[in-house]
């Protein structure tokens, strides 16, 4: 059975096997290891994925996705042609493409992979990662943190070692930060952490906003409305930060950007490494935070650190060993190519899974979760307290008990909710889900007691239960990766609920500024699905529609001033 591994990233997707006692990258049909991560429609509304995408976009951005990465596990869609698509569907397209190329570089049918993921990615993100690669036509063996990757290939080649190993890897989209340490054979994660949105796509952006600036103080031309503009300069900006990663300066010349008053105008213009080092040195300085925590979490100071290890593409920024260095003391170095390194970690995983790679040959690793994960409880004060039951940066797999008992008297019902997060009020946290204990037999406060055990599997997906001591009654909840997320609740029967006719109008208000023919910005389109199905949820269930009503009135008002 052939098992890939495959590094799904925001910019590029590798896929890598392990076979004959190595580790080995597969090629697409370019030739190439690296697959641009982009999705997109041609003109005769067939897909193209990869290399091809890429250039499409610079010609129809309107139907090209590109850093789709970036949305795993929120509810924006994506809007090719004139339809709006989920992240997971065009994830599951990249995810075909590399099946079927893969396929064809193996010469037999590939339906087995190792996914990659960042460490930081939540439970949602993970679901959704391996629902797109089910619907691509894997099954997904492993979901496999990126920078544990990275260290498995590297540790692969120095099992002898008796280190500890940071893993800086800093990529398209995301950053993440591990520390494990090693020794016979044994990787042991200690600390995971990061930041899920900061990568290479932040500093072209920010050198995109400066150019877009000069542009408009010279020409008095304002280019941000303008999609293709903003896909040439895009790249523009991307290709200017690489260059500047071998030189000091970098000419960007656009010929014909935009049209005014009849005559082409172009984009010229010259850019420093000095001035975008500059320009993006708060992006570095984020990185500082999940060092520290990592750091503290693994208990480990910076002179015990033994190598520091740079991976993704945008650690060949020069910037970024200089600022490793100054902050951790460390000369750090490359991985043997920052690019392949968690593509060959993933197959390394995969190559254990399938026996491939001997067991007895060494190599026994160990990985942590990163989230703090926990239940809402009554702490004596407030009835919104995050009681955690598996700290973040314990190693997986793990299983916690804890018990808790009934906060009011004569109660018959616990509902146990699950939170993933750090803050101490629970519901500022991530729900990953929630169930009740009926028939719990109505007795003083306190009386009846509950044990809630949380198992976290090796993919950092979780299991929760709850035991009712008294009479043994036992529910839980497996947030199970193979059905997809869960379902939502059906609010569409709010029109039948009593008092409903006093908001139809309101709600049909909200759902046509949904229907996404208007540009909403963002967060008030969160705002405004939330409070929609707010009113529709105390519609149905009786609770107060009027405090609803109110705030939906207001976010719509808000809608209109934004629009
Ligand atoms: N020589 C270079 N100098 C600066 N940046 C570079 C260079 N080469 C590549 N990059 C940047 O590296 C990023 C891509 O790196 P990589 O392929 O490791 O990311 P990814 O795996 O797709 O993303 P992620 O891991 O965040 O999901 C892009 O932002 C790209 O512009
Ligand atoms: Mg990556």
């Amino acid at each position: 059975m052939n098992i890939i591994g495959i590094d799904l990233g925001t910019s590029t997707t590798e896929a890598a096997i392990y076979r004959g006692g190595k580790k080995e990258l597969i090629l697409n049909p370019d030739g190439s290891a690296i697959t641009p991560s982009a999705v997109g429609l041609d003109e005769s509304g067939n897909w193209v994925v990869g290399e091809r995408a890429r250039a499409h976009y610079m010609m129809l951005p309107e139907n090209t996705a590109i850093e789709v990465k970036r949305k795993t596990g929120t509810d924006e869609t994506i809007e090719l042609g004139h339809t709006r698509y989920s992240p997971i569907e065009l994830q599951s397209r990249l995810l075909s493409y590399v099946r079927a190329y893969a396929s064809e570089y193996l010469g037999e049918s590939v339906d087995h992979a190792v996914i990659s993921v960042p460490a930081y990615f939540n439970d949602i993100q993970r679901r959704e990662t391996i629902r797109a690669g089910e619907l691509a036509g894997f099954t997904v063996e492993r979901i496999l943190n990126e920078p544990t990757a990275a260290a498995l290939s590297y540790g692969l080649e120095h099992l002898e070692e008796e280190s500890h190993v940071l893993v800086y890897d800093l990529g398209g989209g995301t950053f993440d930060v591990t520390l494990l340490e090693m020794f016979d054979g044994v990787l042991e994660v200690k600390a995971s952490g990061g930041d899920n949105q900061l990568g290479g796509k932040d500093f072209d952006e920010l050198l995109m906003e400066y150019l877009l600036k000069r542009f408009q103080d010279k020409h008095r031309i304002n280019l941000r409305k303008d999609k293709r503009a903003m896909a040439r300069i895009k790249d523009e900006a991307e290709k200017c930060k690489i260059a500047l990663s071998e030189r000091d300066s970098c000419h960007i010349l656009i010929p014909a950007i935009c049209v005014q008053d009849g005559v082409p105008v172009e984009l010229d213009e010259t850019v420093t490494r000095e001035q975008f080092e500059a320009l993006t040195r708060a992006l570095l300085q984020r990185t500082h935070k999940p060092l520290d925590t990592v750091l503290s979490d693994a208990g480990i100071s910076e002179n015990e650190i033994d190598h520091v290890i740079l991976v993704g593409g945008s650690t060949r920024m020069p910037m970024v060993a200089r600022d490793v260095f100054d902050y951790l003391g460390k000369e750090p170095h490359h991985a043997v190519h920052p690019e392949y390194a968690v593509a060959e970690g993933a197959a390394v995983q995969a190559g254990i899974i399938s026996g491939e790679i001997d067991p007895a040959d060494g190599l026994i690793m160990t990985d942590v979760n990163p989230y703090t994960l926990g239940v809402r409880a009554f702490d004596g004060e407030d009835d919104d307290h995050m009681s955690v039951v598996i700290p973040r940066n314990v190693t997986i797999p793990v299983t916690r008990t804890e018990r808790y008992a009934t906060c009011s008297d004569y109660q018959t019902e616990v509902i146990v909710e699950v939170y993933q997060g750090k803050s101490r009020i629970a519901t500022h946290n991530h729900q990953l889900g929630k169930f009740s204990i009926h028939e719990v037999p109505p007795r003083p406060a306190g009386t009846e007691k509950l044990d809630i055990s949380f198992s976290y599997d090796l993919n950092g997906l979780l299991k929760v239960s709850a035991i009712l001591l008294s009479t043994g009654t036992e529910k839980g909840i497996e947030i199970d990766m193979t059905k997809g997320p869960e379902k939502k609740r059906d609010l569409s029967i709010w029109k039948n609920a009593e008092g409903a006719k006093a908001y139809r109008t309101l709600i049909r208000t909200s759902e046509r500024l949904l229907s996404g023919n208007e540009p909403i910005p963002q967060e008030l389109c969160v705002s405004l699905q939330e409070a929609l199905d707010k009113l529709k949820t105390a519609l149905i269930d009786g609770g107060d529609a009027e405090a609803a009503g109110e705030l939906l009135r207001k976010i719509i008002s808000d809608v209109r001033e934004a629009l």
